[in-house]
């Protein structure tokens, strides 16, 4: 069954998250180590918790990812739990695989979501088999780079559609993400798809948001509203009529 969640934020950055929670258009924040590192985040351990504590504080109860720095399994459960402990609305992003396609990550997230009740983000997917396998683990989020996916020359809707068509046919709760998304229009196409949430870089929001013709109109509105002011009837609110 589709369930539409909304936007997830991609960025690390404080103000920009400010910003879009202010305007009531995203259901979450996603993060990565890139992410981070691009948004400026300093002082190895103590800067990445200070952050992260930052973002879920933000915008809680709303989710925010967070993911693990390393491949080796005993090291991600050891992150996975500190930041299960930052706080109760992080969860936690961690690959499908190793970079050499190490299979030991599936195990780990079997593990923590069943028998340590963490939510995990299962990251770096690029396909609907990777997203099934994913789903049938346990895990709470499935993301699909969908960007990604279609940088290769393969189109990236259709391994969302047959995603949700395979997480509703088998009754999964797993929530579909989109990700990495390269263009405003991925958005729409991909909730279509059947992505449950989608996660867009802040500049993307504006470009859903403001319309060269809307600028015109609002413009033409406040002229004639000035004009209205100056030449109409008597204004009724300096009389205190109603
Ligand atoms: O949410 C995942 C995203 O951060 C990856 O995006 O643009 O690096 O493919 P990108």
């Amino acid at each position: 069954m589709k369930t539409l969640t909304g936007i997830f934020l991609d960025t690390g950055n404080l103000q920009e998250i400010r910003t879009y929670h202010a305007l009531g258009v995203i259901r979450g924040v996603t993060t990565n180590p890139t992410i981070l590192v691009k948004d400026g985040v300093l002082g190895g351990w103590e800067g990445i918790e200070e952050r992260c504590k930052q973002i879920a504080r933000m915008v809680e109860p709303l989710p925010v990812s967070v993911e693990v720095t390393t491949n080796d399994s005993d090291e991600m459960r050891e992150q996975a739990r500190r930041f299960h402990g930052w706080a109760a609305n992080i969860n936690v992003k961690i690959p499908i695989h190793g970079p050499e396609g190490e299979t030991d990550n599936l195990r780990l997230i079997h593990e923590l979501e069943t028998q340590e009740d963490i939510r995990i983000n299962v990251t770096a997917m690029m396909s609907a088999q990777q997203g099934l396998l994913a789903a049938m683990a346990g895990a709470t989020y499935v993301s699909l780079f969908a960007g990604r996916v279609n940088n290769m020359g393969y189109d990236a809707r259709q391994e969302l559609r047959r995603l949700r068509q395979l997480l509703d046919a088998c009754g999964s709760p797993a929530r579909i993400i989109a990700a990495s998304t390269r263009e405003a229009l991925n958005i729409i196409e991909w909730f279509e798809a059947g992505a449950d949430i989608v996660t867009v870089v802040p500049q993307f929001i504006e470009t859903m948001l403001v319309h060269p013709y809307s600028k015109e109109t609002v413009r033409q509105f406040l002229e004639d509203g000035r004009t209205l002011q100056r030449e109409g009837a008597p204004d009724v609110t300096m009389t205190g009529a109603h």
